[in-house]
């Protein structure tokens, strides 16, 4: 099946610079296709099977690129800008299910408790209290605002357990960014971000990142902490069936479905998203 409208037409991450040793062709897939990127010099070169161009862009500490020939805007992540701030990404890694429910589940607070166990959250607390979810119409994205959760050890940086105040994001159907109260920096907040590139409907590539103010931390702390996290996540995500994300109304939600997973699902639906989901009739 080919991408409906709405998957095709945005950027996608396929890895970091470093990723792309010059001379190197790398085959890669993405959106059910087969492209294959170059490094010449200073530039990653991406062609379709056929031979023909795909655009590319440096962005985020990734290399993006697309199936469109007018693709939309890649969103904005002001926060890159800013001075002081550290980048650490966390490499690629391959997950057996669509990336519509990766992103789903870096939504869903309610299984912190249980996947985290220790680290993002205690069995004692496994309550998800209540959060604001809006749609950001100009912008056509999602934000859920004021969750706050218990957590033992939220951060690389944390030293007990603490109320955390997080915001999400959802900027592009495979992308979703995280802002955490910063602990070292009054009314900061700090970024974790998962860039997926979409290979097939029922498989993914995750790219993820944070971009933090952290002073004493090593890069190898954080991304160990990351990739401690996103492992178990893994776990959980491949054991999901179907594979696919359900977003059919008809299709009874799961009970642990939150207000941002209910949000997210209708937003894609109302986008027309039908690649990567999962149909009534495979409910069985
Ligand atoms: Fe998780």
């Amino acid at each position: 099946m080919s991408p409906d409208d709405f998957t095709a037409s945005h950027w996608y991450a396929i890895g970091r610079f470093a990723d792309f040793p010059e001379g190197l062709s790398r085959p890669l897939r993405l959106l059910s296709q087969d492209i294959v990127a170059v490094r010449q010099g200073k530039d990653v070169k991406v062609t379709r099977a056929d031979g023909r161009p795909c655009m590319v862009q440096a962005r985020y500490g990734h290399v993006w690129t697309t199936l469109m020939d007018k693709p939309r805007a890649l969103y904005d992540m002001p926060e890159f800008l800013e001075e002081g701030r550290r980048l650490v990404t966390a490499g690629a890694i391959g997950v057996l299910c669509s990336g519509l429910r990766a992103v789903e589940n870096f939504l869903d607070m309610a299984h912190f408790p249980f996947v985290h166990t220790g680290i993002l959250g205690i069995e004692e607390h496994p309550e998800v209290e209540k959060y604001d979810v809006s749609m950001d119409a100009e912008r056509d994205e999602i934000w859920a605002t004021k969750c706050c959760f218990f957590q033992p050890m939220a951060a690389a940086t944390a030293t007990g357990g603490q109320i955390t105040e997080y915001k999400y994001r959802v900027p592009h159907p495979y992308s979703t960014i995280l802002y955490k109260t910063c602990p070292i920096r009054e009314g900061a907040w700090d970024l974790i971000g998962l860039f997926i590139q979409p290979t097939e409907e029922d498989a993914c590539i995750a790219h993820s990142f944070v971009l933090v103010f952290d002073e004493s931390n090593s890069d190898t702390s954080l991304l160990h902490f990351q990739q401690n996290i996103f492992l178990q996540d893994r776990m959980i995500l491949e054991n999901q069936v179907p594979r696919k994300l359900p977003i059919d109304p008809r299709w009874e939600m799961p009970t642990r479905a939150d207000a941002s997973s209910i949000a997210y699902r209708r937003w894609l639906k109302a986008n027309g998203v039908v690649w990567g989901t999962a149909k009534l009739a495979e409910a069985a």
